[in-house]
C-alpha cells in the first residue's frame, strides 16, 4: 500500500523544491523497491487566493487527515500580507493537524563551508525543538482605535501547562536518544515574568523524570552569543515558538545556509498527519530562477520518510541523507552554498547518487 503524501508546494521557490523533492522521493523508493509514494496535490497559494478569496477550502482539514503525511513548500508572496497568508495556511494546519513539535536539526553538512572560521561539523550537531502551537503564536489579541494615532495593539502569548510539559517531554526523550543527552532550555523568564517563569517552572519538574539528561538553561538573548561564540557546548534545544523560530534560522546560517535547513511538525500520538517542509519561505528575491537550494527541502523529505516508516524505513531515509552529503561533497552545490549549479542539476545529482549508495 503506498504512503499518501498531501503535497502543498504553495508560493515562489517552495514550488521548486517541492517538485525537486517530489523526484528524489519518487527515486528512492523506485531504488528502495518496498514501498511507493502516492502524492496528492493541493494547489492551495497565495496567487489562488487572489482569485478565490481562500486559501484552503471549508473541508481542507479534512483532506489533509486523509493522508500518512503532509509534504508543504512555503506560503507568502508580496502582493499578501504576510499575517494573512501564514494564518491562511501553515498556522492553521500546525495547529488543527495538532502538530505541538517543530523539529529543526542542524549540522553542517559534509563538504560545506560554515561562515564562522572555527566552526566545524564536530562543533555544530543541534537539534532544536521548538513549541510549535501555542505561545507568541497563539494568535490572540487585537487592534483598537485602529488607523488613528492611538491606536493600541495587543499580541498575547499564551502558555499552557499541559503545552508546556509535553514539550518538555518531548525535548527530553530526543536529548535522550542522541549521544551526549544534553538539553539546553531557552526563556526570557527574567524580563517576562508569567509564561516564562511556568515554562522554568514545569522544565524542572519535568527534569526530574530524565535523571540521565544533562541540561542548563539559557536566557534567549544570551543564547544567540552563546551559538555564534560557543557552539560546541549545544546539543538539544528547547524554546517557544518566537524563540525558536529566530534560533533555527540562526542555526541554519551558522551551519552553511537557510537552503539546507529541514523541520518536521509533528502529532507525537499520531492521531494526525504530521507536516513536513523546509525552514525558509518563499524567496521571492530569486524565486522563478530556478537557483533555490533543494536541499532543506530534501532534508525534510529523508525526515518525513522516518515518520511515516515508523521504524521500517531507517535505511532509506538514512540512504537519502547519505546522497545529499555525497553530492554536497562533491562541490554539487547551490549559489548560497558557494556552488554555481541550479535547482535541476542538484536533484539530477541526488537522484543519481541514489542510485549508487
Ligand atoms: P525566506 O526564507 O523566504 O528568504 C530569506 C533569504 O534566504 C532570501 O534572501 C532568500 O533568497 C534566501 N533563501 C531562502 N531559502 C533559500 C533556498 N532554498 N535557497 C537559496 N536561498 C534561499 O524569508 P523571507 O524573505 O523573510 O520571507 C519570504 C516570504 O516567505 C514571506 O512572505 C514570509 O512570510 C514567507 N515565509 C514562509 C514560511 C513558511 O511557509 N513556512 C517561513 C518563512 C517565511
Ligand atoms: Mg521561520
Amino acid at each position: 500500500k503506498p504512503y499518501r503524501i498531501a503535497c502543498i508546494p504553495g508560493d515562489g521557490i517552495g514550488v521548486d523544491i517541492t517538485d525537486a523533492a517530489i523526484q528524489v522521493l519518487n527515486k528512492l523508493a523506485e531504488v528502495a523497491g518496498n514501498f511507493k509514494f502516492d502524492f496528492v496535490h493541493f494547489d492551495w497559494s497565495s496567487k489562488n487566493f487572489k482569485e478565490r478569496g481562500w486559501y484552503m477550502p471549508e473541508d481542507g482539514m479534512e483532506q489533509l487527515k486523509k493522508h500518512d503525511a503532509i509534504y508543504f513548500g512555503a506560503v507568502g508572496w508580496p502582493d499578501v500580507p504576510d499575517h494573512i497568508s501564514l494564518w491562511g495556511l501553515i498556522l492553521p494546519i500546525r495547529k488543527s493537524m495538532n502538530q505541538y513539535v517543530n523539529v529543526r536539526p542542524t549540522r553542517i553538512l559534509r563538504g560545506t563551508e560554515a561562515p564562522l572560521k572555527k566552526c566545524g561539523p564536530k562543533d555544530l550537531d543541534w537539534v532544536i525543538v521548538r513549541e510549535n502551537s501555542e505561545g507568541e503564536y497563539a494568535g490572540q489579541g487585537g487592534t483598537t482605535h485602529d488607523h488613528t494615532a492611538y491606536a493600541v495593539a495587543t499580541e498575547v502569548a499564551i502558555f499552557t501547562a499541559v503545552g508546556i510539559d509535553r514539550i518538555m517531554r518531548f525535548a527530553f526523550e530526543t536529548a535522550r536518544s542522541r549521544p551526549c543527552k544534553k538539553l539546553t532550555m531557552v526563556t526570557k523568564s527574567n524580563a517576562q515574568r508569567h509564561g516564562m517563569v511556568l515554562w522554568d517552572k514545569i522544565f524542572h519538574q519535568v527534569a526530574k523524570d530524565y535523571p540521565d539528561v544533562e541540561w542548563d538553561k539559557m536566557l534567549v538573548d544570551a543564547m544567540t552569543v552563546r551559538m555564534v561564540l560557543h557552539p560546541q557546548t549545544l546539543d538539544t534545544i528547547v524554546a517557544t515558538n518566537l524563540h525558536a523560530d529566530i534560533l533555527s534560522d540562526l542555526a541554519a546560517a551558522l551551519s552553511g545556509s537557510i537552503g539546507i535547513a529541514p523541520s518536521s511538525n509533528l502529532d507525537p500520538t499520531r492521531g494526525c498527519p504530521s507536516m513536513f517542509e523546509p525552514i525558509h519561505g518563499s524567496a521571492p528575491d530569486i524565486a522563478g530562477k530556478g537557483i533555490a537550494n533543494p536541499v532543506g527541502a530534501f532534508w525534510s523529505a529523508a525526515e518525513m520518510v522516518r515518520w511515516v516508516g515508523k521504524g521500517e524505513l531507517e535505511e532509506a531515509a538514512d540512504a537519502l541523507m547519505l546522497a545529499i552529503e555525497n553530492v554536497t561533497e562533491a562541490g554539487i552545490r547551490t549559489k548560497d552554498l558557494g556552488g554555481d549549479k541550479n535547482t535541476k542539476e542538484v536533484t539530477e545529482a541526488v537522484c543519481k547518487e541514489i542510485e549508487k549508495v
